[in-house]
């Protein structure tokens, strides 16, 4: 049996910094209290687990503690939440994804010269809330032609994206807003490691007879990782651990894709390709190629 690890699997940039850097925090420190994410770091529970058991605290608010270190998840946060950090004393941790905060800084500029900002993206979403409070929650939020069709005419636009969302929907999104002003500037800021991911899941899912997806069975990324498994592949298997793998089912297949979602920790594809090489008859194959794998 040979084994492909697809490329880009599991973490993208943003999350594994976030992770390392906290990893880093308990690593480097003797005392383990205090240290908190605003917001849940990493959405894996097998992640959070771990991450708990080194000391992580999960806070909703930055009022809910008096002390220690703030880790600032990948999404970011609204401008504000520094001041509020710091006139509590409270050691921030930045782990706002670089590309992320490339946008902040944009719509902060942007704000300032009195332009008006749209961001393209779910209002809930941590990211998009975060980006909203770096021109003062004044941003238009857009997600569907509805929500275009509310916005009035204005003098000057700047248009960003949510990093996750698709270029179908940054497309005709901001098609439609543009008709808003004569005065546009579009920026796409989709980030493309999920487009990278999906391209790789893609290309191992044609060449192999099995496909293993590992990512939480409510993560949307991994779901679609699943899908495009099943356009390629004929046996799909979905799991979240190594303990779910269906090893009889997996024996039967010569050639075995691997892929994970973004909030899968390496950890745990590590586990699902331990448990491959114990089924597997050409173990050298497969430790090379998951030595090209983790990029
Ligand atoms: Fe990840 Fe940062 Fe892109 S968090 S999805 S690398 S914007």
């Amino acid at each position: 049996m040979k084994v492909l690890i697809a490329k880009n699997s599991g973490f993208c940039f943003g999350v594994k910094n976030a992770i390392d850097t906290t990893m880093n925090i308990f690593q480097n420190t003797n005392d383990n209290k205090n240290v908190y994410s605003l917001g849940p770091l990493i959405h894996n529970n097998q992640a959070i687990e771990e991450l708990k058991k080194t000391g992580l605290e999960v806070i909703d608010s930055i009022y809910d503690v008096g002390k220690g270190k703030v880790i600032i998840r990948s999404h970011g946060v609204p401008l504000d939440i520094y001041d509020i950090a710091e006139e509590r004393q409270l050691d921030i941790v930045d782990c706002t994804c670089l590309f992320v905060r490339k946008i902040q800084k944009k719509v902060n500029e942007c704000y300032n010269k009195g332009k008006n900002v749209v961001i393209i993206g779910d209002r809930n979403h941590p990211e998009v809330i975060g980006i909203n409070g770096w021109c003062n929650n004044k941003a238009y939020i857009v997600n569907s032609e509805e929500d275009v069709n509310k916005i009035p005419s204005l003098d000057q636009i700047c248009i960003v994206a949510q990093t996750t969302i698709t270029n179908e929907k940054f497309e005709t999104l901001s098609e439609l807003v543009s008709k808003k002003s004569t005065d546009v500037e579009i920026c796409n800021t989709i980030c493309n490691a999920t487009h990278i991911r999906q391209n790789s899941c893609k290309d191992v899912s044609q060449e192999v007879d099995a496909m293993i997806v590992i990512g939480g069975y409510h993560s949307s990324n991994t779901q679609k990782l699943v899908e495009i498994s099943k356009m390629y592949c004929k046996n799909v298997y979905h799991v979240e651990t190594a303990d779910e793998l269906p090893l009889d089912a997996l024996k039967k297949h010569d050639k075995i894709g691997i892929t994970a979602g973004a909030s899968t920790p390496t950890w745990i594809i590590e586990e699902v390709y331990d448990k491959m090489v114990n089924i597997s008859e050409d173990n050298n194959d497969m430790a090379a190629l998951l030595e090209n794998s983790f990029k």
